[in-house]
């Protein structure tokens, strides 16, 4: 490059390649018709192939070409130079008709079809594959909530890389929805797995998703809603959530994130208060639809007595081993959709228990259908009518986590299901505290355990 300057300074006595030492532009040489007459070649003229360069170079290019989406434009760029150079000479030297052909195909695939395959790779390969998550309407809110979705939380709380590439993946699949918490640390990592999704492709933009999070009971205060909600939009990168969910009925003080808590610091909620600030975090248009999570039939009855916006969800503990029986016919009643978390039962968390995958009665119908148990399991939720939120992030068994949709579970697998003895994987005994707003399970669930 600096060697060409020097070169252009010397000959025009300037090395600008545009204006000459006079200060004026310099002029293109213009094409005559005798010019032309050189790349037009007689009509009669027999066509010529022309060898633009030998095999073995050839074909390294081609290996390099096939490469090229993944190095991305440099090389594919070099490589066309070289390209259609040859082509322009070999054309001007045999009076070759047809202008460099190949060149023209091969820089129509590396500029259109190329890129749109390497930004879009993931996505033309996976949408053959991607399942189409069935949705159900979500009260007035406008906004559908896709009937399964990933889980977040991996305990202990952190984020991570696997997380975003977790959540790629999970795009990739077809998963629409994810569940979040001001908690789990997961609201950085699923923001840059958006942000990833949009640029890679593999969603046109946020809006195809349905993203949840959750107040965290240190903000459950009234003047602490609507700075928490802000702090989780600043962590996820985005303008507005579907759902908003206050996470526990409970307070904490303000000031930490963790679980276990401090059951020092635990606060009766003031229901009505909170609950004022979330309709205005949704009348801001800063989340679409707002609700709440581990809510008992009492504590909702009490909620919508001062409501003037009805909770679209309650996000609860729901699997073979906590069906939630009474809790689902009221909020059929009252229009409050259930979202389903630990339908695997979570195992390996502080949340969790291995009893839902250790389960004999559903092992021995997922033998007899042929499916895995955590199959079986989703396929239960699935049927019930509510949507689920499953925690994977190994590709195969998200995969697996989706073929739920195509077959059914038989009158007597339900039947079978609906006897398993009830056993409640999350008590929630950290909420529990004789100096607490609840001194015993029995408050907290109110009879409902
Ligand atoms: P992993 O992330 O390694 O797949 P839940 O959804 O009830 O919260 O359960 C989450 C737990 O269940 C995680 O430990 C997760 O592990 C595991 N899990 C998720 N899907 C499956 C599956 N199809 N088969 C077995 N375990 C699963």
């Amino acid at each position: 490059m600096k060697e060409r300057k020097e070169e252009n300074l010397k000959k025009t006595g300037t090395d600008d390649p545009f204006y000459n030492q006079n200060g004026k532009e310099k002029k293109k040489k213009k094409k005559t018709r005798k010019d032309r007459l050189k790349t037009t070649p007689p009509k009669n003229q027999k066509k010529q192939v022309v060898k633009t360069h030998d095999m073995n170079e050839d074909k390294m290019k081609w290996v390099s070409f096939q490469l090229a989406p993944f190095h991305q434009s440099a090389e594919t760029e070099i490589f066309f130079i070289v390209e259609i150079a040859h082509g322009v000479k070999s054309q001007a030297e045999n009076n070759e008709p047809t202008p460099y052909p190949k060149a023209i195909v091969l820089w129509i695939l590396a500029h259109i079809y190329w890129p749109t395959r390497s930004s879009g790779f993931r996505t033309r390969q996976s949408r053959a594959k991607m399942r189409s998550i069935p949705e159900m309407a979500l009260g007035s809110t406008g906004k559908a909530i896709p009937l399964v979705g990933m889980g977040t939380a991996v305990y202990p709380f952190a984020p991570s890389e696997t997380m975003i590439d977790s959540i790629l993946t999970a795009i990739e699949l077809g998963y629409r929805h994810f569940d979040s918490a001001a908690l789990y640390q997961s609201e950085k990592p699923l923001g840059e797995a958006i942000k990833k999704a949009v640029e890679l492709g593999l969603i046109k933009s946020r809006d195809e998703l349905f993203i949840t999070s959750k107040l965290w009971c240190s903000d459950a205060h009234h003047d602490r809603v609507l700075p928490a909600l802000q702090n989780t939009l600043k962590n996820l990168q985005l303008d507005y959530l579907d759902l908003y969910l206050i996470h526990w009925p409970v307070s904490l003080k303000p000031g930490k994130y963790e679980l276990p808590v401090n059951k020092d610091d635990l606060l009766p909620i003031d229901l009505g208060s909170v609950w004022k600030a979330m309709e205005d975090c949704q009348k801001l248009g800063l989340t679409k639809a707002i609700g709440v999570s581990n809510f008992s039939c009492k504590k909702l009855e009490e909620l919508l007595q001062t409501a003037s916006i009805l909770p679209a969800v309650n996000q609860v503990e729901m699997n073979p081993l906590w069906q939630q029986k009474k809790l689902r016919e009221f909020c059929a009643e009252k229009g409050i959709h259930i979202t389903a978390y630990s339908p695997l039962g979570a195992k390996g968390t502080l949340w969790g228990t291995d009893r839902v995958m250790e389960c004999e009665v559903l092992k021995e119908i997922a033998r007899e259908t042929g499916k895995s148990i955590a199959q079986v399991c989703l396929r239960w939720v699935y049927e019930e009518g509510v949507s689920l939120l499953v925690k994977s992030f190994n590709k195969e068994r998200m995969k697996q986590n989706l073929e739920i949709f195509d077959w059914e579970l038989s009158a007597q697998d339900l039947e079978k299901i609906i006897q398993i003895p009830q056993f409640k994987g999350f008590p929630g005994v950290e909420f529990v505290c004789q100096t607490g707003p609840y001194k015993s399970l029995v408050d907290l669930w109110d009879g409902e355990i």
